[in-house]
C-alpha cells in the first residue's frame, strides 16, 4: 500500500504511535498532518519509551524521512527540545525531518490567553491540554498568524510579531488583566530558533506529492481522535484542528484519491481525557481500575483519563466519517482480569433507542448506553502472537467490535511493546 493513513477512532490515546511506529517499518516518509505538542504518541521498544509530541514517530525507524504538515501548530521550544532529546538518545533527526513552510507558530501570547480564558468561564472549560493549540488556530483563521516561512524573512518576521504583540497585549492586559508579553525577546528566541530550523523548512506539499508519484511509501500519522475533530467531534469539547480524514489532505495538500489505505485505532475500550460527554464512561471503582491497569493518564499532561467501555455507536460513527477501511485495536490485554466485559451496542435517548451518533452534544451527554454483557477471558493474552491462540473469550470479543463497527480488525495490540502484536 503507498499511502496509508492512520488515525483515531475515539477521544485519543488509542494507541496511535504504536500503530504508527509498527507501519513505520515498511514506510518510506511517515507524515504528521495536524495538532502540535498537544499530542502524546508513546513508543515502546528495547526497553526503552519514546513520547512524540511534535515529531512524527516515524522518526524512531532510522531509514524514514518525516514532515511536519501545514496542518500542524509548531511551538518552537517544544520543537527545539524534542529534537534534543532525540539526538541525545541515539535518534538522528537533522536531515531527516522537514517542515511545511505554512505550518503556523505558537508564539508565547498563545498559552496565556488560552489558560487566562480557561480560567475566567470555569464553568465551561474545555479542559485543554494548555499548549496554545487553540488561540494558535484561532490566529490562523483570522489570518494573522505567522508561519515558518515568515522566518525566513527577517523584516516581514518583525512586522508581523509587532502586529500580533500590540493587540495580543492589549487583550491581556486590558480584558484579562495579566502582564503582556515582551516582543523583542519573542523576536530573539524567533531568530534563534529560525537559525536552528531553516534548513528543514521546505514546500512540503511539492515534495510529499513528487514522493508519492515515485512511488514512495507514505505514512500518514494523525493525532488525537475522531471525537476530537472540531467539526465532526463533541464540540465544544474538542481540540482545533480537523483530527478527521479531510484534515490529512488539507493539512498536507494532497488529493483524496492518493491515500490507497484508512486504518482506524480503536482502544479495547474508551477513554477521553478533559471535559465534555462520554456515554460509556465508568465513574466508580471499575473505572478507575481500568485506569490503572492501562496506565491511563495523559502522555503529554500526565492528567488521569476518564475509562469506560468500548462505545459501538462512535466507534461506528469514525468509521463512517473517515471512511476506515480496517481497524486495530489495542490494549485488549489491559481487560484481561475481567469477570465479564460490558459492550456498548447502542444508546437510549429519553426512552427511545438511537443506533446513530447524535451530532447534538447536548443529546449526547443525556443518553445512557445500551450494553450487552460478555464474559472475561480471565487469563493473560499479552504472550498470544496467532490470533487463533487467543482465548475463546477474547476472540469473541473482538468479533463483537468487528460486528458492531462493520469493519474487519486487521491488527490487536496485547502490550506496548513492537512484539506484543497480533497481526490478522
Ligand atoms: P487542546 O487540543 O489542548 O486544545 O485540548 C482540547 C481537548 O482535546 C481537551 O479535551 C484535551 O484533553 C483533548 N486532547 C488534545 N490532545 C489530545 C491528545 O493527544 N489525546 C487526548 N486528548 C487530547
Amino acid at each position: 500500500m503507498p499511502v496509508q493513513l492512520v488515525l483515531g477512532a475515539q477521544w485519543g490515546d488509542e494507541g496511535k504511535g504504536k500503530v504508527v511506529d509498527l507501519l513505520g517499518e515498511v514506510s518510506d516518509i511517515v507524515a504528521r498532518y495536524q495538532g502540535g505538542s498537544n499530542a502524546g504518541h508513546t513508543v515502546r521498544f528495547d526497553g526503552e519509551t519514546f513520547i512524540l509530541h511534535l515529531i512524527p514517530t516515524g522518526i524512531l525507524r532510522p531509514h524514514t524521512q518525516c514532515f511536519i504538515g501545514n496542518g500542524m501548530v509548531i511551538n518552537p521550544d517544544s520543537l527545539l527540545e524534542e529534537m534534543k532529546a532525540l539526538e541525545e538518545r541515539g535518534i538522528m533527526v537533522s536531515g531527516r525531518l522537514f517542515i511545511s513552510q505554512n505550518a503556523h507558530l505558537i508564539l508565547p501570547y498563545h498559552p496565556i490567553i488560552e489558560k487566562v480564558s480557561e480560567e475566567m468561564d470555569e464553568d465551561n472549560k474545555i479542559g485543554t491540554t494548555g499548549r496554545g493549540i487553540g488561540p494558535a488556530y484561532a490566529d490562523k483563521a483570522s489570518r494573522v498568524g505567522i508561519r515558518m516561512g515568515d522566518l525566513l524573512d527577517l523584516s516581514l518576521l518583525k512586522k508581523k510579531v509587532s502586529q500580533n504583540v500590540r493587540v495580543k497585549n492589549l487583550i491581556l492586559e486590558k480584558v484579562y488583566g495579566v502582564q503582556g508579553v515582551n516582543e523583542e525577546r519573542i523576536l530573539d528566541s524567533l531568530k534563534a530558533f529560525r537559525d536552528k530550523i531553516k534548513g528543514s523548512i521546505i514546500d512540503a506539499r511539492w515534495r510529499l506529492n513528487e514522493e508519492i508519484r515515485k512511488g514512495k511509501r507514505v505514512l500518514l500519522e494523525g493525532a488525537q481522535g475522531t471525537l476530537l475533530d472540531i467539526d465532526f467531534g463533541t464540540y465544544p469539547y474538542v481540540t482545533s484542528s480537523n483530527t478527521t480524514i479531510g484534515g490529512a489532505c488539507t493539512g498536507l495538500g494532497i488529493g483524496l484519491r492518493k491515500i490507497d489505505r484508512i486504518i482506524g485505532v480503536l482502544k479495547a475500550y474508551t477513554t477521553r481525557v478533559g471535559n465534555g460527554p462520554f456515554p460509556t464512561e465508568l465513574e466508580g471503582s471499575l473505572g478507575e481500575e481500568i485506569r490503572e491497569m492501562g496506565g491511563e493518564y495523559g502522555a503529554t499532561t500526565g492528567r488521569p483519563r476518564r475509562c469506560g467501555w468500548f462505545d459501538g455507536v462512535i466507534a461506528r460513527y469514525a468509521v463512517q466519517v473517515n471512511d476506515v477501511d480496517a481497524l486495530a485495536v489495542t490494549k485488549l490485554d489491559v481487560l484481561d482480569t475481567l469477570d465479564e466485559i460490558q459492550i456498548c451496542t447502542g444508546y437510549r435517548y429519553r426512552g427511545e433507542g438511537l443506533t446513530q451518533f447524535p451530532s447534538n452534544s447536548r443529546i449526547l451527554e443525556e443518553v445512557e448506553p445500551v450494553t450487552e454483557v460478555m464474559p472475561g477471558w480471565k487469563e493473560p493474552i499479552s504472550g498470544v502472537r496467532e490470533y487463533g491462540d487467543l482465548p475463546e473469550d477474547a476472540r469473541s470479543y473482538l468479533k463483537k467490535i468487528e460486528e458492531i463497527v462493520e469493519t474487519p480488525i486487521r491488527m490487536v495490540s496485547v502490550g506496548s511493546s513492537r512484539e506484543e502484536t497480533i497481526w490478522l
